[in-house]
């Protein structure tokens, strides 16, 4: 007899399948279709399906975010994450309420003891609303692309298992690399965060979390605060940000209202909130403030840049004066571009070129044409999109890509907690081969692989 079985997660342990993902098993313990197991039961088939949608019922309930209080959220430590690292050092961000004093120590991975201090810096963060302090831990001399341990002590106390974590430093700059980046966008505390462990298992190097990474919809940081604090203390996401670099876009949800823009009365404060909130590179520059910044992994340099702080009204003419990066973001977008040495660069945002119909650069034609013609008549080779927002995951070369000179790959991962699929991407890059490749998976959230696609190099560059 066909024997149909739910393995059912501790809620603990990580290593486990999650209910939601709960392997539907054949009595012979080979994996069910994706259009179920065929059934040769006794049980009446009725009473079997009341059973079956009981135990998946249960099994979705059960992974349902039980969130912490938004109100209460910053009377409960949040963190640790692990934020900017290089070849040599990291950052490790950590909130904590009133009155706690934090130490941070770190060594090698698989040091009996952790010898180093990290060195700190705390700010309150009274203005916003959240009454306690969030740290900043420096941890310095490091190797590169080395695996190092850390552990947070609270009040001189011992550390707890989930103020503990570990990460790869990056390889030096402009060395050839094979890594994995996972791309997340679209979170939801009150929505099923099963994805997040799938995410996990995948064993990024790096995460790049592109937008929608909580739903304030407001400039206020009082407010955005809440729920950033909330979603950092569920378990899942919690997990993730202290075991791999930690790098932050916003889109609309996250920066202002739905579908914002660069009109958003209080911008100045998000931003404030923003930079205090994720511990990424220097953002903007000294006479441009914004969220954008680059950072490199190896030959691979990221450019992570803003479309909401000077993106002009979506409903406006879309004509030469539309803009979505701004004029002064979207030069130093193109003189970064212009000094890379990276085999690939990645162009990364919130928004989707064209998927997305009313909010993504499909309806700011000038400022995407005048993008990919700088691609074209600069010969940056090696230019890929990513991107998030749509609450769908894919990879695919752009339609207008003869205007840049080859197929411009746009990765979208969006919707990991917050979507019908809950799915998300992950981008295995590998410049250590003679032509480098990019490798694109898209997971849904019930495990399956939707879709598979490797890149070369060589068809991403110009003849
Ligand atoms: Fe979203």
């Amino acid at each position: 007899m066909t024997r149909i079985k739910m393995v059912e997660s501790t809620g603990v342990g990580w290593a486990l399948p999650t209910p939601e993902h709960g392997n539907l098993t054949t009595g012979d313990g080979g994996q069910c279709p994706p259009d179920g197991c065929r059934r040769q039961s006794h049980v009446k088939p009725g009473l079997f399906w009341l059973c079956l949608c009981v135990l998946v019922f249960g099994a979705y309930t059960s992974v349902m975010a039980n969130p912490p209080s938004l109100d209460d959220a910053h009377k409960t430590p949040a963190g640790p994450m692990v934020g900017h690292t290089t070849a040599t050092s990291a950052l490790v961000w950590m909130y904590t309420p009133a009155g706690t004093d934090v130490l941070v120590r770190f060594g090698p991975a698989g040091s009996s003891k952790l010898v180093h201090s990290a060195k700190l810096k705390s700010t309150p963060t009274t203005k916003m609303g959240a009454i306690g302090r969030v740290w900043r831990a420096e941890l310095n001399d490091l190797k590169p692309a080395t695996r190092y341990e850390f552990a947070v002590h609270l009040n001189d106390g011992k550390s707890l298992p989930e103020h503990r974590g570990s990460f790869m430093t990056a390889p030096e700059a402009g060395e050839p690399v094979k890594f994995r980046i996972g791309l997340t966008s679209c979170m939801k505390a009150k929505q099923p965060q099963g994805s997040l462990s799938l995410f996990y298992d995948d064993r990024p190097d790096v995460h790049l979390t592109l937008g929608d990474t909580v739903y304030s919809d407001s400039t206020d940081p009082r407010l955005q605060w809440k729920y950033h604090l909330q979603y950092r203390q569920m378990e899942r996401f919690a997990k993730v940000v202290r075991s791999m670099p930690t790098y932050a876009m916003w889109d609309d949800h996250d920066y202002g209202p739905n579908n914002s823009d660069g009109g958003a009365k209080g911008k100045e404060n998000s931003l404030a909130g923003w930079t205090l909130l994720w511990h990424n590179p220097p953002t903007g520059t000294p006479t441009t403030p914004g969220a954008f910044y680059k950072f490199t992994w190896g030959d691979v340099e990221f450019f992570v840049v803003d479309g909401r702080y000077y993106r002009s009204r979506g409903k406006a003419k879309d004509d030469e004066t539309k803009r979505m990066l701004g004029d002064a973001q979207f030069k130093w977008l193109i003189d970064g571009l212009k000094s890379s040495k990276a085999k690939f660069k990645v162009i990364a945002s919130g928004s989707t070129l064209h998927h997305s119909l009313h909010d993504g650069w499909r309806i700011y034609t000038f400022a995407r044409h005048r993008l990919f013609d700088a691609i074209k008549s600069n010969k940056f080779d090696g230019v890929v999109y990513f991107g998030g927002s749509l609450h769908r995951s894919l990879a695919w070369e752009h339609h207008e890509s003869d205007r840049v000179g080859y197929p411009l790959v746009e990765v979208i991962s969006s919707g990991i907690a917050n979507s019908k699929t809950l799915s998300y991407a992950t981008v295995d890059f590998d410049t250590t081969l003679p032509d480098p490749t990019m490798t694109v998976r898209v997971r849904l959230g019930t495990g399956k692989i939707k879709q598979e696609q490797t890149w070369k190099l060589s068809r991403l560059s110009h003849k």
